[in-house]
């Protein structure tokens, strides 16, 4: 039971933390900073982030307790406040997913605090961005010391970053579409094609990024002489699924930029941008559903040996 809180509790986390990274990042560069398609004029930002707050908060929670059943081999000691203290205090692991947890709590009141805007952006994705990065130290990202450690730590950040950049515009463009179907407004229209632009100039980038960084997490976590044992291993298994998603998100993510959003374009041209805005709903909600079947992969990934730790 308790692996399966870890992995469930890992898998809030990252959902949570790529959203409080990558959404606010999108509305810098993805939406117009002023007006009424301006991110903050919508009203669903700060619900959104303060959720994603509170989940990564209770994800950080269940994480601590889940470990400390785990290290003890004891359930009890789950719920036990000063036996989960000692983890926290007495592993890295316990003591970063505690930081995390307080960072959920700074970028709550950082909600409460701060108006709607690009100050508000700003530090959101700031502080997202540090919630990211911590997952490589509490992960796989931090099992190799020396030179190579840190090449694997840094690899694995820009790996984190990347895949917030996509997954984070692709939550915001999903809102975004479900709006422009509710009520098809001229300017949040302009906006919406703006934004999918906006992504497409970037996702190249996100791509190349995560490819790269992928490929440096296989060199430390799987290894030249280890290659056979992705066919037979469970964590082959799971990363060979992982990459076959991937291609798929990959798919997706060309119709959008090559065929549907030019759609759209010319659809807001000629006044009937209904059939267009529906196509690209539903191509970009089964790429959210593909991303969260990514982040399901590697959140059971990371509770699990690495094949080159397997002699
Ligand atoms: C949509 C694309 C992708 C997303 C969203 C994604 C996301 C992630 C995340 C969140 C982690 C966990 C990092 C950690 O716990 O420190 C991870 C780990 C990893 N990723 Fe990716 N990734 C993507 C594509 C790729 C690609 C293309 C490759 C290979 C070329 C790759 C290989 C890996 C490996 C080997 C790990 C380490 C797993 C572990 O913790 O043991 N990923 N990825």
């Amino acid at each position: 039971m308790l692996p399966l809180i870890a992995v469930a509790a890992r898998l809030a986390q990252f959902s949570a933390a790529l959203i409080l990274f990558g959404a606010p990042l999108f509305f810098i560069y993805g939406l117009p900073a002023k007006g009424a398609a301006a991110a903050a004029s919508l009203r669903w930002p700060r619900p959104l982030f303060l959720g994603a707050a509170i989940v990564l908060l209770l994800g950080a929670w269940a994480a601590l307790c889940a470990q400390t059943g785990i290290m003890t081999d004891a359930v009890g000691d789950a719920l036990k406040p000063d036996v989960v203290a000692s983890v926290v205090t007495g592993t890295q692991f316990g003591l970063i997913t505690a930081l995390r947890g307080g960072l959920a709590i700074l970028a709550g009141l950082t909600l409460w605090l701060v108006r709607p805007g690009r100050g508000l952006w700003i530090a959101l994705a700031g502080s997202g961005g540090v919630i990211l990065a911590s997952f490589a130290w509490s992960g796989h990202g931090a099992a190799d010391e020396g030179p190579g450690g840190l090449l694997h730590l840094v690899a694995d950040m820009i790996h984190l970053w990347a895949a917030g950049v996509w997954i984070g515009a692709l939550a915001v463009l999903a809102l975004l579409l479900a709006a422009a179907r509710r009520q098809p407004d001229p300017v949040a229209l302009r906006a919406l094609h703006r934004g999918l632009e906006g992504f497409s100039g970037v996702g190249t980038a996100v791509v190349a990024a995560l490819i790269a960084t992928g490929l440096v997490n296989s060199w430390f976590l799987i290894g030249p002489s280890h290659l056979l044992a992705l066919f037979s291993a469970l964590y082959g298994l799971l990363l060979i699924a992982k990459l076959i998603v991937f291609a798929g998100m990959l798919a997706l993510a060309a119709a959008n930029r090559f065929q549907l959003t030019p759609r759209l374009a010319s659809a807001l041209e000629s006044g009937g941008s209904a059939e267009a805005i529906g196509a690209l709903q539903r191509s970009v909600a089964i790429e959210c559903l593909a991303a969260l079947a990514v982040i399901a992969l590697v959140s059971m990934l990371g509770t699990i040996a690495p094949l080159s730790a397997v002699s």
